[in-house]
């Protein structure tokens, strides 16, 4: 990341991406729309923009995903086109993509080999060296997942660190992360970013989407913005500021958080007493251990912890969505329950939102107003009869709120660019009106600018008496947001922090045992 280096090959060196009018339309959007932009070798190239700016189709075409309706791609000062993924492959273009795109039912290795399996001397599938194989790119991004686990089995920040594993093994001079950190915890990122250094110590270049501004900050060399699928401005990163940078986003100024008043806390809505979830497998023995915790309305409680904490099975647990062997007290309003089905819960006015889009919440088949209305529709019936107009009254209100960018209340969900189908799961479970909300990193890939207007949003909601628990992988938001942040570790509660104890360090400590 030295820029005099730069300065240097700038003129020696072809571009080692050079796009020229790069046009892409889909039914009812252009997502790109004459977009140029030269990438040098060797450097970190960071790409800014709001949620379906066109990010993601920038680097689909990149990669051999999509084909351009037009203008023309150079890799290394060579023309290319691109018709599949293996092509790009071959120029030397691997891509982590922001939406996950392993083979669940295969091992880990098997996904990092895919379609390159390693042959023995018979011509065999040679598991054992593709296992070793795996095992060493594993260990070089310091994370310890089996190559023989299956990697429907593995959270979504452990699959994560998979593409990232499989795109390291093509050993290519072009890296694209579409936001590889949006499901990595910090101490993952910074894990991550180790591993980015020494990839740019090898001149590896990188292109890099992300919403974080702090990592963009830190890591770039240069920045990219984009705006409505157009090239806003490409900027040396120490030329400018974050605020520039949002703000050529947005194309105008965002608002820092007004300091608004303290929540009033009402009657207690949950407690939890001494929870634990087995996990025989394991040689720890437990997922969660003696967990007691309480919520009240109005109150938003954080949840921080590393990946493999124990945050997401705790609020699996609470919704009835994870394993049903768990010991202790779930009290609502006083009364013990037992959620088998995250249905029971819905019953009781209890909604989530999953960290993994994916597997747990889009509804692939539906279109963007069937994937907002499907818990809510008995709002929509009139007479016993679901009432088209009625569902898109409820869909274009939520919509609106939660600022879903779609060309049509029926355009298919998964034509959505990842943020504004976060968005739509966000504002399915808020249409069903919880008393309690249990928010599982919920602004996962969300643009900075709607960050701030699903907080609004949040704290509103709390203001008329729900009650939220919030588990986020980037602490800021935690301690922004939240009234009260208890920590766990490795399945233990640790601390609790009000609101004015709390602060990074002492989470972190905590977190980390
Ligand atoms: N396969 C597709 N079919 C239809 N529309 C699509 C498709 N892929 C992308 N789009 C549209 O193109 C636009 C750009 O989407 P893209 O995914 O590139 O945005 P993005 O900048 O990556 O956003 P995010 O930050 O939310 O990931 C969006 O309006 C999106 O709805
Ligand atoms: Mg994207």
């Amino acid at each position: 990341m030295n820029h005099d280096n730069h300065e240097v090959k700038k003129d020696a060196a072809p571009h080692a991406v050079c796009m020229r009018g790069i046009t892409k339309r889909f039914p009812g959007v252009v997502a790109l729309e004459d977009m140029s932009l030269d990438v040098r070798p060797g450097e970190l190239h960071a790409i800014c923009g709001e949620n379906g700016a066109g990010k993601s189709t920038l680097v689909k075409i990149l990669s051999g995903v999509y084909q351009p309706d037009g203008g023309t791609l150079e890799i290394g000062g060579e023309m290319v086109r691109f018709v599949c993924t293996r092509d790009a492959e071959h120029a030397g273009v691997a891509i982590i993509h922001q939406e996950l795109a392993l083979v669940e039912e295969l091992s880990v290795a098997a996904n990092v080999f895919l379609g390159r399996e390693k042959r023995t001397a018979l011509g065999l599938v040679d598991d054992r060296a593709m296992a070793a194989e795996c095992a060493q790119l594993l260990e070089s991004l310091e994370c310890r997942i089996a190559p023989d686990v299956r990697t429907g089995n593995l959270r979504v920040g452990d699959q994560q660190l998979v593409e990232i594993a499989k795109a390291l093994s093509l050993h290519a001079s072009i890296v694209v992360m579409d936001e590889p950190t949006s499901a990595l915890t910090e101490s993952e990122s910074a894990r991550l970013e180790r591993t980015i250094a020494k990839l740019l110590a090898r001149g590896t270049t990188i292109l890099y989407i992300s919403h974080k501004m702090g990592e963009v900050f830190r890591l770039a060399d240069r920045i990219t913005v984009l705006r409505d699928g157009r090239h806003v401005r490409t900027v040396n990163r120490a030329d400018t500021s974050p605020e520039e940078i949002t703000g050529w986003m947005v194309g105008r100024k965002i608002a820092d958080r007004p300091a608004s008043a303290p929540r009033v806390r009402g009657k207690q809505l949950l407690e939890v007493r001494n929870l634990c979830l087995p996990w025989p497998e394991h040689p720890r023995g437990y997922r969660l251990s003696d967990i007691s915790l309480s919520l009240c309305a109005g109150e938003i409680l954080g949840v921080a912890g590393l990946m493999g904490a124990g945050r997401t099975e705790l609020l699996e647990t609470l919704f009835g969505a994870g394993q049903s062997n768990w010991t202790g007290d779930i009290l609502l309003e006083g009364r013990r329950v037992r959620f088998l089905h995250p249905r029971e819960a819905c019953d009781r006015r209890i909604a989530m939102v999953s960290e993994d889009r994916k597997r747990l919440g889009l509804f692939p088949d539906l279109d963007v107003a069937g994937n907002v209305s499907v818990c809510s529709l008995h709002e929509a019936l009139y007479g016993g009869l679901l009432s088209r107009s009625g569902e898109d009254a409820l869909v274009a209100g939520s919509v609106r709120e939660t600022g879903v960018k779609t060309p049509s209340l029926h355009a298919p969900i998964m034509g959505l660019s990842g943020g504004n189908q976060q968005k739509c799961i966000i504002g399915r479970w808020l249409l069903t009106r919880p008393d309690i909300l249990l928010l599982d990193d919920p602004t996962r890939g969300i643009d900075v600018g709607a960050k701030a207007e699903l907080y609004t949003l949040i704290d509103q909601l709390c203001r008329n008496g729900m009650g939220v628990i919030l588990t986020s992988s980037e602490l800021p938001e935690l301690l922004s947001l939240a009234d009260r942040i208890i920590v766990l570790a490795e399945g233990r509660l640790t601390a609790e922090f009000s609101r004015s104890e709390a602060t990074e360090a002492k989470i972190m400590a905590a977190a980390t045992g």
